[in-house]
């Protein structure tokens, strides 16, 4: 039977070929870089939604952040790549959730939640669902940061990315959850996020930024 593309992430082979090109990935390093800057040093909890290996959490650290980390990601390979990331680091907790399913409700308050390239594999509604669930979850001032792979309505500009990024196949099965930046952008303001707006972009990469206000 064939696993859809979204199911291939509990694969060893699909978490391997990603992270043999996680430092390849045309651009991203510029909107990580906005994402940390971002942040203040000051932070006490931070969770990342679709964690992968730490990445991102490595970077904050590195960037100078000693917050407490959440990590929640559904590949186990994922995880496990993780946890060999941070072994005797106890800042850094994970949990094996499916984000297709409302976040758990035990993991308390944040300050920040950030994500990357893991928000597009989830389908429209439950997108919008998990924003709002991110907005109960942030304190009052927390900000949500999401780099992410969206969808352009631009034949042109889909046609260029793919060619920067080397894709000589269309993934039809990957970019039927791409959703549109002013789509989501629109949910956010919907929702009551603040300062709404997308703080870098490179072709079909966003970095989409609200603040929940502080009153
Ligand atoms: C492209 S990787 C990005 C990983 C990491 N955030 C990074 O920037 O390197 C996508 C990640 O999202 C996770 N993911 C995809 N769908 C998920 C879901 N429904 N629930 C939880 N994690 C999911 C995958 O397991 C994978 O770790």
């Amino acid at each position: 039977m064939e696993i859809d593309d979204h199911s291939k992430w509990l694969t060893r082979k699909r978490v391997d070929n990603y992270l043999s090109k996680i430092d390849i990935i045309p651009h991203r390093s510029e909107g990580e870089s906005v994402l940390l800057d971002l942040i203040s040093k000051k932070t006490k909890r931070i969770l990342d939604l679709g964690s992968g290996n730490g990445r991102l959490i490595k970077l904050l650290k590195e960037h100078g952040h000693n917050a407490e980390f959440v990590a929640i990601d559904f590949s186990p390979y994922m995880l496990e790549e993780l946890s060999k990331q941070f072994l005797d680091d106890t800042s850094v907790k994970k949990i094996k959730h499916d984000l297709s399913f409302p976040l758990p409700s035990n993991i308390g308050k944040f300050d920040v939640v950030v994500s990357s390239f893991a928000i597009h594999h989830l389908t429209n509604r439950r997108k919008k669902g998990l924003y709002s669930e991110i907005f109960m979850l942030l304190k009052r001032g927390g900000i949500f940061c999401n780099l992410d792979h969206i969808f352009t309505d631009s034949k042109h500009l889909n046609t260029f990315f793919r060619k920067k990024m080397g894709h000589k196949v269309i993934n039809k099965e990957h970019n039927k959850r791409l959703t549109k930046l002013d789509v989501q952008l629109d949910w956010l303001s919907d929702i009551g996020f603040t300062d709404v707006d997308c703080y870098w972009k490179w072709l079909e990469f966003a970095l989409i930024i609200g603040y929940k206000p502080f009153r």
